[in-house]
């Protein structure tokens, strides 16, 4: 990948089902049968937490090849002090044009921008083979956990520093925001997948090493 073969700019109305499209490449059997992130944009768009400033697509060869998006999140400390913070994903590369540079070029791209926006940090769930490259750490590292009480530490849960110094050792509770709630519902995403190519749904090696990858903690 060179850098004049390609460019990265807004995504733009006439880029949405182009880019549900892309996802949906992207994603197809991954974590499941079947998949749920070109569904997951299609609402993601309309919803409060969505940030359109950091809305982006790579195009090569005269197409979109990647997208990623970011949503409003929030850390909440034990005293209830809030921090406001930005969630990352999906991020999709169409599979002809993975591991070539583009999630990479998309990631560094956009995270300047979100540090011009005066964030901080990034978190997202996801395979660490994908991020820690870019920086990204477990949360262990930054005691950011999730749930109530003592909370827990998931090995997929990844956060990433815009700003060195942006954690000061307090334990946080990161509070996704519900944007991804309506992908829960099985026969909203089947009906919204009847628009695109008939695809088949199958079983691959990777749903099980999702199935590990978000059912770990890092307890030490
Ligand atoms: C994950 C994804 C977005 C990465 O985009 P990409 O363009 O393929 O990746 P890049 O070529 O930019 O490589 C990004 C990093 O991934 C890692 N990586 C690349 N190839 C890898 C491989 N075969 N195995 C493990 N890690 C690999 C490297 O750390 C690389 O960073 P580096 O170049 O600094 O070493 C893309 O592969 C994709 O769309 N996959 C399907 C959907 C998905 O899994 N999305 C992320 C959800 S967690």
């Amino acid at each position: 990948m060179n850098n004049n073969d390609y460019i990265i700019r807004r995504e733009n109305e006439n880029d949405y089902r182009e880019v549900e499209n892309l996802a949906r490449e992207a994603f197809w059997n991954l974590s499941k049968p079947g998949c749920f992130e070109h569904y997951f944009i299609h609402i993601m768009r309309d919803h409060k937490d969505f940030i359109p400033e950091l809305d982006y697509v790579a195009v090569a060869d005269g197409k979109i090849v990647g997208s990623v998006m970011y949503c409003k999140a929030k850390l909440v400390d034990e005293q209830g002090n809030e921090k406001d913070i930005i969630t990352m994903g999906p991020l999709c590369v169409l599979p002809e044009y993975q591991r070539k540079g583009y999630g990479k070029a998309l990631l560094e791209y956009t995270f300047r921008i979100a540090e011009e926006m005066g964030y901080d940090t990034v978190i997202n769930f996801g395979n660490p083979d994908n991020y820690v490259a870019r920086g990204y750490k477990s949360c262990k590292k930054y005691n950011v956990c999730l749930g109530d009480g003592e909370g827990f530490y998931p090995a997929a849960l990844l956060v990433k520093e815009l700003k060195e110094g942006a954690f000061d050792g307090r334990k946080w509770f990161y509070h996704p925001s519900d944007v991804d709630h309506p992908c829960d519902d099985e026969n909203a995403v089947d009906e919204f997948d009847k628009l695109f190519p008939p695809k088949e749904k199958g079983w691959q090696p990777s749903q099980e090493e999702f199935y590990i990858h978000s059912h770990s903690a890092i307890t030490w």
